[in-house]
């Protein structure tokens, strides 16, 4: 078989078989096909597109490319959850000890991330102490003990996904849905859950920006889950303003705390409650999903769902202390109120350039060895939909640094549009894909 042929066969539009595909992934991963070869192949299906078979394929290599993760010794079925990624997406640190609490094991890998603010890893490194680095013995004693384990993602966790995604990030290749897809359910996958609730967001601060083809990668990564012989439900959820109020890392986690501690802002509740009556009924411990919802609920008002997460960090060396204190937490320097300079009506505040102006600051990751300030960020005052007096204040920002502070509010000033008249009424749930 040659790189070439496989090239020539996608540029005319044929499919390719099974074997094409495993060809190119193995000699890719193994460094014998060259990036400029499997560039011009990406660039072919950019164009020519892949059907379900060849992505399902495309998939399965990518999966099998490095080390499948066995979850066999935990008992119960083991749900995982995957969020395609938001601005203020603090989901998982609710979550998680939610459906921890309802005696669902949630033995889960996350990632640090590149972006706008830390991922859920670096979020979580907030907690003085707290530290995914353990035995699997020790992941996987957890899980059975406690019903939870968060663990960083090893370098060997699909390595064919890791270099395609690096590839197509410079080629111009990475909008494709076949392509975005395979990349994440290879990693799912090969993560070891029986089970996969996807949160596919949508709008201005997510990855799909138009609903519709949000739809179709929710139907896409169904798809390929179903076709493996694992349960998976996608959820297609409202990108159009951040999560909840509180943009950054440390904020993130406070956040997370004060829903678990029945105060939490609506938007993140709803999702979370939704999310978790899947991985519930997934599970099998509910039948629909009003049921899953009331456990959901129950976890939160009986304060279960807090009891696991405390549980859960101090397993994993955190200072729970700043938990029952959530002044303990990195505290930044100065916490700066933004005034609007306009009455009305918030029609928008735009998710992507919140996301840019918490980069400023220094929530996030400019390039994979950039440091994260953890304690700074945005916290919003005002969501869609509120009215605001001039003068009010839209936001605090919270920093460590003049000069950033002053270039992050410029930014976030483009982020708000605000009229005289109430907008339109726009859902959080745009619905479930199973
Ligand atoms: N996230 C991934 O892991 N892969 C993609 O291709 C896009 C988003």
């Amino acid at each position: 078989m040659r790189m070439y042929d496989i090239i020539l066969k996608k540029k005319k539009g044929e499919m390719l078989t099974k074997e094409e595909i495993h060809f190119f992934i193995e000699g890719y991963t193994n460094g014998s096909i060259p990036d400029y070869q499997v560039s011009a192949l990406l660039m072919a299906i950019y164009f020519q597109k892949m059907n379900k078979e060849e992505t399902v394929y495309l998939t399965e290599a990518m999966m099998h490319s490095g080390k499948m993760i066995d979850l066999s010794s935990i008992e119960g079925i083991k749900v995982d959850k995957h969020s395609t990624g938001g601005v203020g997406d603090k989901t998982t640190i609710a979550l998680a000890p939610m459906v921890a609490a309802c005696g669902i094991p949630v033995a889960k890998m996350s990632g640090r991330g590149l972006g706008h603010t830390g991922g859920t890893i670096d979020k979580l490194e907030s907690i003085p102490g707290f530290c995914v680095e353990m035995t699997k013995e020790t992941f996987i004693n957890n899980v059975n003990e406690i019903k939870l384990a968060i663990g960083g993602q090893t370098a060997n966790l699909a390595p064919a996904d890791k270099k395609l995604y690096a590839l197509r990030d410079v080629t111009a290749t990475v909008d494709n849905l076949s392509l975005i897809a395979s990349s994440i359910m290879s990693k799912k996958l090969a993560s070891g859950a029986d089970a996969i609730v996807l949160d596919v967001k949508t709008g201005s601060g997510a990855f799909m920006q138009d609903i519709d083809e949000a739809f179709l990668l929710a139907k896409e990564m169904v798809d390929i889950g179903q076709s493996v012989g694992k349960d998976t439900v996608a959820i297609v959820t409202d990108m159009n303003q951040p999560l909840g109020y509180a943009v950054g890392n440390s904020l993130e986690v406070k956040e997370a705390v004060q829903l678990l501690e029945g105060k939490g802002p609506e938007d993140l509740e709803q999702i979370c409650i939704t999310l978790g009556a899947y991985m519930l009924i997934l599970a099998k411990k509910v039948g629909t999903e009003y049921e899953g919802k009331r456990l959901m609920k129950a976890a939160i008002d009986s304060g279960e769902a807090l009891k696991v997460l405390k549980g859960f960090i101090e397993r994993q060396g955190g200072d729970i202390s700043c938990i029952e204190n959530l002044d303990l937490l990195p505290q930044a320097q100065e916490i700066y109120p933004l005034k609007a300079s306009e009455s009305g009506y918030i029609h928008k505040i735009k998710g992507d350039i919140v996301g840019v102006s918490a980069l400023t600051l220094g929530a996030g990751r400019d390039t994979k060895d950039s440091e994260i300030d953890l304690s700074v960020g945005i916290l919003l005052n005002k969501k869609i939909g509120d009215y605001v007096e001039k003068g009010e204040v839209l936001a605090y920002i919270y920093n460590n640094d003049a000069v950033k502070r002053d270039l992050a509010i410029e930014q976030l000033l483009t982020a708000y549009e605000i009229e005289d008249t109430q907008p339109e009424y726009r859902p959080l749930i745009f619905g479930i894909v199973t």
